[in-house]
């Protein structure tokens, strides 16, 4: 059982809640990249708040995104209530070989505090 007053001191992630719980369903970020990029071409990554879609309403709606690739930052989107959806799609290059290919993205709820989701990319 996930106490809702706990989710605002710690970064949550589908490894610590149930990852199929309604909670974690609305709020892990999801992330789609290509399944095999190349090293210094740009490509498509596309993240969204939520298996589930998240609500955009004035009481409870995703105040923003960041994304990041191992540690290292790539970017951060504000979202305004009710007439924006909690997804974006951005060019992203990997300019050389050997980063982390881990991307991260970490949402905040207003509501329910922070959220990671995580996806790896394969570069040839
Ligand atoms: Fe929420």
């Amino acid at each position: 059982m996930i106490n809702e007053k706990a989710l605002f001191c710690k970064l949550n992630s589908p490894v610590d809640a149930d990852k199929d719980s309604p909670l974690a369903k609305k709020h892990v970020p999801v992330i789609t990249v290509p399944p095999v990029v190349k090293t210094g071409e740009f490509f498509d990554v596309t993240i969204k708040v939520g298996e589930v879609e998240h609500p955009s309403e004035n009481e409870h709606f995703i105040q923003w995104i960041e994304f990041y690739i191992g540690s290292v930052y790539l970017g951060r989107f504000d979202f305004a209530p009710v007439m924006t959806k909690s997804q974006v799609t951005i060019p992203l290059k990997l300019s050389h070989h050997g980063l982390d290919s881990t991307l991260r993205a970490v949402s905040r709820c207003n509501l329910h505090g922070l959220w990671e989701g995580t996806a790896q990319i394969k570069s040839d």
